[in-house]
């Protein structure tokens, strides 16, 4: 989604803006643009890439100390060059770049028109910046209180960075239910959409509230503001750059650096949720009947693992919803139920909202996310930090483990808590727990070469078929995503039993078909869901635990993973999936950190 950068310091702001807008290439654009100030705002503005900014910009004057930057992922209107941020009022004394939706900007802009407001794009964004000048105007207000005025009449959401040409350095931003967040260091100031677009200059950083303005002048203490112009206080916080700093270190892409972190991430989830104080979490389970788990694509597919996990070893009935579905099927919510929201980012608009819906009818919630203090992270009563560390490939691949190395940590407390284990079986699960980094270790060490290999024989397909029964039921609509989000092959993830009841329609010659077989009861059963595909002449990709026997010739292309017990497979599972998407992908040249028509944190419904 849009991503923002501003600065206003003793440095040149261009270098500044575009290094951070490189930084936030990873949350999906479309369209770039900078406005740097220096006694006036130059303007520049590309449909395309940073780089495709940076080229347009060479020769023209980029000067000044203070200024905004944008990344836009379009919403409404195309992505064009007119409708890439940041936009300007009438007057052109106004500069402003947006995050978000206005919802009622129809209404808005049909208001202005009457007052002989033109417009230069088609976005919502150049609406909200053309009412604030309106204020100003019509009633004389300061910016800063003609901004508050403004964001009182928005429906939707916004983060917003505003500079007016007749304030010299000055910088007010405003955030609702979209990130932004503020940097503070001894030679300017940041404001941003991820804290990692920071330099080492900063070293304090406010997580800026809902509905809040920020006033920042270069050199000088912020100060804050509610939308009636009501002086307040914002938490400010040490801030340390060494923490949020990346780099594709010697891997030839994030997406590939991050598959090969996991045993890493998994181990680092794993120890912060033993640290995690969980006799609290334990009180709040003791009073479950229902567990309800909501969040989008692959966070949701990590809810399904949950509810297969929690349902066989806790006992406990689980449901589990699409975030943006959750507002539709909410009406038996009650007390005894716990809303569990699922979010590597931590900014998913749906799961958000989700969240506030179970909230507002007095249900428990207890939130999933890497994102540190991150709006769900601040929403839900409760949190279950991942440490995954920043995910930059759009396409989650070490977050998805690290949130099911989670939900078998929760499983394992559940479990206790509701007494549906013995002591001994609870000790034996956490004892395999300890040992996932080794396993995971292990399968990338196994599936690399293969994935890579079997990838050649997927490349040219149209589609794909992912097949799963039980655990690796969600494994396979997971493998189908990541294959779809990087390669562009259509693909489906089915449970192998659902396969006679419409999708072997599709089961042509050389269809592939990659089956998920685990080592437990499910095994004999996909076995032959797999000879009726493989009797049909598809191409048939087994991942399966090396301890699972296969019939003879049912596979063209066998892939093993360690044997382990089967509630890790999922996360055993998962790699050489990822590996196979990324080198099919790889394949087809496809730019794989940062798919198309793709963002790495959903901020609009
Ligand atoms: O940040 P979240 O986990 O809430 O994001 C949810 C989905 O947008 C996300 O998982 C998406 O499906 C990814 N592109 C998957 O690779």
């Amino acid at each position: 989604m849009c991503g923002i950068v501003a600065y206003s310091g003793k440095n040149e702001a261009f270098p500044i803006l575009i290094n951070g807008l490189k930084k936030l290439e990873y949350r999906g654009y479309d369209s770039a643009g900078i406005g740097t100030v220096n006694g006036s705002v130059h303007l520049h503005k590309r449909e395309g890439k940073v780089n495709d900014l940076v080229s347009y910009c060479a020769g023209k004057n980029t000067s000044g100390k203070i200024g905004l930057g944008h990344t836009r992922w379009a919403t409404h209107g195309c992505a064009n060059n007119q409708n890439a941020h940041p936009h300007q009022s009438q007057s052109k004394r106004l500069t402003l770049v947006h995050n978000g939706i206005i919802e009622n900007y129809e209404a808005l802009k049909e208001m202005l028109t009457f007052h002989d407001f033109n417009f230069e794009s088609d976005t919502d964004s150049e609406v909200l910046v053309q009412l604030v000048e309106w204020y100003q105007i019509r009633y004389k207000l300061s910016t800063r209180v003609a901004l508050g005025r403004a964001l009182q009449d928005v429906q939707g959401s916004y983060a917003v960075v505003l500079h007016d040409t007749s304030v010299k350095y000055q910088l007010l931003a405003a955030r609702s239910e979209s990130p932004l967040v503020i940097g503070l260091g001894e030679e300017g100031h940041f404001v941003s959409s991820d804290s990692m677009t920071f330099d080492h200059s900063a070293k304090s950083i406010i997580y800026l509230e809902e509905k809040v303005i920020a006033e920042l002048h270069q050199n000088e203490e912020p100060a804050f503001y509610t939308l009636d112009d009501i002086t307040i206080d914002q938490d400010i916080l040490p801030f340390d750059y060494r923490k949020v700093a990346v780099s594709k270190g010697d891997f030839e892409s994030y997406t590939l650096k991050e598959i090969f972190e996991q045993k890493l991430s998994v181990s680092r989830t794993l120890n912060g949720f033993s640290n995690y104080n969980s006799e609290e979490l334990s009180k709040v389970l003791d009073d479950v009947d229902r567990i309800i788990i909501t969040a989008c694509g692959t966070s949701c597919h990590s809810g399904i693992v949950a509810e297969y996990l929690i349902e066989k070893y806790a006992h406990l009935n689980v449901e589990v919803e699409y975030a943006s579905e959750m507002r539709y099927k909410c009406h038996t919510l009650g007390k005894r139920d716990l809303v569990i929201g699922i979010s590597q980012s931590g900014e998913t608009a749906d799961t958000k909202m989700a969240l506030e819906i179970a909230k507002s009818k007095g249900v428990k919630t207890l939130a999933i996310v890497n994102g540190v203090n991150s709006s769900i992270a601040r929403i839900a009563d409760q949190v279950i930090y991942l440490k995954a560390g920043i995910e930059i490939g759009v396409a989650s691949t070490k977050a998805f483990t690290s949130q099911l190395s989670a939900i078998l940590m929760l499983t394992v407390l559940i479990a206790k808590t509701k007494n549906t284990l013995t002591q001994e079986r609870l000790d034996e699960m956490i004892f395999e727990l300890k040992k996932l980094p080794a396993y995971v270790s292990k399968t990338l060490a196994v599936s690399e070469k293969i994935a890579r290999r079997v990838a050649y024989h997927i490349a040219d397909a149209q589609s794909a078929l992912y097949l799963g029964r039980g655990l690796s039921f969600p494994i396979a609509i997971e493998g189908a995503l990541k294959l779809k989000e990087i390669s562009y092959i259509h693909a489906e993830g089915y449970p192998s039993g659902e396969m006679k009841h419409g999708p072997i329609a599709l089961v042509e010659e050389d269809l592939p078909v990659i089956a998920i077989v685990n080592n437990d009861e499910s095994a004999a059963k996909i076995i032959s869901n797999i000879q009726e595909v493989k009797a049909r002449k598809a191409m048939v990709i087994v991942v399966k635990n090396e301890d699972v026997e296969l019939p003879r010739n049912i596979a063209d292309h066998v892939i093993n993973v360690p044997a382990v017990p089967s509630y890790l497979n999922p996360i055993i599972q998962s790699i050489p999936l990822q590996l196979l998407a990324y080198y099919t992908a790889k394949l087809k040249g496809c730019n794989i950190d940062q798919p198309r028509n793709l963002a790495k944190s959903v901020t609009v419904e």
